[in-house]
């Protein structure tokens, strides 16, 4: 067996050790005689797997009893339609900062339940900077503020959070658990799993317990935050193998010493692959530096006639998925918590190999 260097921006490359522990119980968890998977939600032994991972999950992110966290199905494109429904039933109007093409598609599926707004957007410079909290136009009556703190496919990252009145609301599918977070700033985060927490099929939901109750009466009750978390999460049959995966990397991060810790490594990874590129002139990334993301590294070859043979080449030296989103193009290495650093080293080795060679 070889597993290889894998950059892919999600479903993502999972720690190794979490993959083996998770061989090591897939017949029998515990001393439970079934697989995890084949136990009812509802059994001691699956409560205790989803508990294990909530308590693990506070003490990583430091969440008070302030916040609910709801384990729920489907992804993070799910909440785009379940967060209007749940917070804009009173007010119906809600501001949207688009800085990419996935806060685009938050504020597309926002409009099909409440009035929105952009407050503010840097479609104008291509996505390629945050604009200017100054130049922002709030509306006083929003129910909430929505944004994406780090845009997945532009490779675009927040360097600072909003102060909002309304509460803050952020897709953090591609940053949650990549650094410590003052999560007391935000009314929601939400982030689909298949990134930094786990495998795809399940949404993490992390929300203020002072939001809760108000959705609007047509909000279906698998959408509905309230019922969710009066139900622990088990209004419906839950994405079990997904949270039992999850906790795992919970405790994979805890082992590792914390978010602190993961995020020493996640500087050093993003700033190896950044100033390779910033020392070539053969390779570039279009993002105002002070936005980069710590995640997200797209980068374009000086001649793009080469960008296939780039991948081929890649590929054949063990450095998959480095193919930029298919309405960008270019490249993307993610490198989230899982991506080791040796990986990291390998893609710089190859780079600065194939510039010899084609530059
Ligand atoms: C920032 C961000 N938001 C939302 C999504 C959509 O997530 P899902 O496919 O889980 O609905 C993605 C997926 O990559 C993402 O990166």
């Amino acid at each position: 067996m070889a597993r290889k260097h894998n950059f892919c921006a999600g479903p993502a490359a999972l720690p190794e050790s979490v993959l083996t522990q998770a061989q090591s119980e897939l017949l029998e968890w515990r001393d439970a005689g079934a697989s995890i998977m084949e136990l009812s939600h509802r059994s001691a032994e699956f409560q205790s797997v989803i508990e294990l991972a909530e308590t693990r999950l506070r003490r990583l992110l430091a969440i008070s009893e302030d916040y609910a966290v709801l384990f729920l199905q489907g992804g993070a494109s799910q909440q785009f339609a379940a967060i209007p429904q749940n917070l804009g039933s009173q007010s119906r109007a809600a501001d949207y900062v688009v800085t990419g093409q996935w806060s685009k598609k938050a504020l597309a599926e926002g409009g099909r339940f409440v009035n929105t707004s952009v407050a503010a957007s840097s479609a104008n410079d291509n996505y390629s900077s945050v604009p200017a909290f100054d130049s922002w136009v709030l509306n006083p009556d929003a129910a909430f503020l929505h944004y994406c703190p780090n845009e997945t496919i532009g490779g675009l990252e927040f360097p600072w959070i909003p102060e909002a009145t309304a509460p803050l609301v952020a897709d953090m599918s591609s940053t949650l658990l990549s650094r410590p977070l003052d999560v007391n700033r935000f009314g929601v985060i939400y982030a689909g799993a298949q990134k930094n927490i786990g495998p795809a099929g399940l949404a993490l939901v992390i929300v203020r317990r002072e939001l809760l109750g108000g959705a609007s009466e047509s909000c279906p009750a698998t959408l509905n935050w309230a019922v969710a978390e009066s139900n622990q999460s088990m209004y419906n049959t839950p994405p079990t193998f997904a949270i039992y995966l999850a906790g795992l990397v919970f405790e994979w991060l805890e082992n590792l010493g914390g978010l602190e810790a993961m995020a020493a490594i996640n500087q050093r990874k993003a700033t190896m692959l950044y100033t390779l590129i910033d020392e070539s002139s053969f390779y570039g990334n279009p993002i105002e530096p002070s936005c980069r993301s710590l995640m997200n590294v797209p980068f374009t070859l000086a001649d793009d006639s080469l960008d296939s043979i780039f991948l081929a080449e890649a590929e054949e030296a063990g450095l998959l998925n480095l193919k930029g989103h298919r309405s960008v193009g270019g490249m993307r290495a993610s490198i989230y918590n899982a991506v080791p650093e040796s990986s990291v080293h390998a893609l710089c080795d190859f780079m600065q190999d194939f510039e010899g060679r084609h530059g």
